[in-house]
């Protein structure tokens, strides 16, 4: 459809940012974008579900099946090309893309982080990590960052944070969670809604 982005999710596990996505898309916040295909590197990825649940189009490539990550990356790519997609979306996907995948996709890559970057980012820094390592440090304030994806792992432009407060008697678990609730899943939803509009402009603009 030409007056929508085709925006590509990459997924591993739950997917409740991809939820996010899918009610904002459902409620008209993202107006000028379509979520049109949900890519999973694990076939038990939750987050299936929830595209299938939604008429998303899903495929789940992995990485043994292609001979490691080059091969991986090159079936990525020839089917994100193949579906016309303006913006891809990692949304708890856990590989690292190799520097010729981001370079490829320059300024089309975007990742949602659960900490305020540069703080507690990083190799390394997925699942509860940057919850634990905030806890241990003893900030009062942590976040959520969503930014573009370049070769260095959470070291892309930032596009939009949010703060949430840390709570006495706070779990690695239980700031994971307030970080979705008052974070993540809002933040994520009006990035993708702000690009796309962004994108069909620029493409307006030039017919
Ligand atoms: C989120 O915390 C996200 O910030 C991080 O991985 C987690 C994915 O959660 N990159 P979900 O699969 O979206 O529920």
């Amino acid at each position: 459809m030409a007056d929508k982005a085709r925006v590509a999710v990459m997924v591993s596990s739950e997917g409740t940012n991809l939820q996010a996505l899918i009610d904002a898309q459902r409620a008209g916040l993202i107006d000028r974008g379509e979520i049109a295909l949900v890519i999973s590197n694990r076939e038990s990825a939750r987050a299936l579900q929830r595209a299938e649940k939604a008429g998303v189009e899903t495929a789940v490539l992995r990485p043994k099946d292609f001979g490691g990550q080059a091969g991986f990356e090159e079936a990525c790519k020839k089917l994100i090309d193949s579906k016309d997609i303006d913006l891809i979306v990692l949304a708890g996907f856990t590989i690292i893309l190799s520097r010729d995948f981001v370079n490829y996709y320059d300024h089309k890559i975007i990742n949602i982080h659960p900490s305020l970057i540069p703080a507690f980012c990083g190799d390394g820094y997925y699942g509860l990590v940057p919850h634990e390592e905030a806890l241990k440090r003893g900030v009062k304030v942590t976040g959520a960052s969503v930014h573009y994806v370049n070769e260095i792992a959470d070291g892309g432009e930032i596009i939009a944070q949010k703060a949430v407060n840390v709570e006495e008697g706070d779990t690695p678990e239980t700031l994971q969670r307030r970080v979705m609730e008052q974070a993540e899943w809002l933040i994520l939803p009006v990035a993708v809604a702000k690009i796309c509009r962004r994108i069909v402009k620029e493409r307006q603009k030039r017919v």
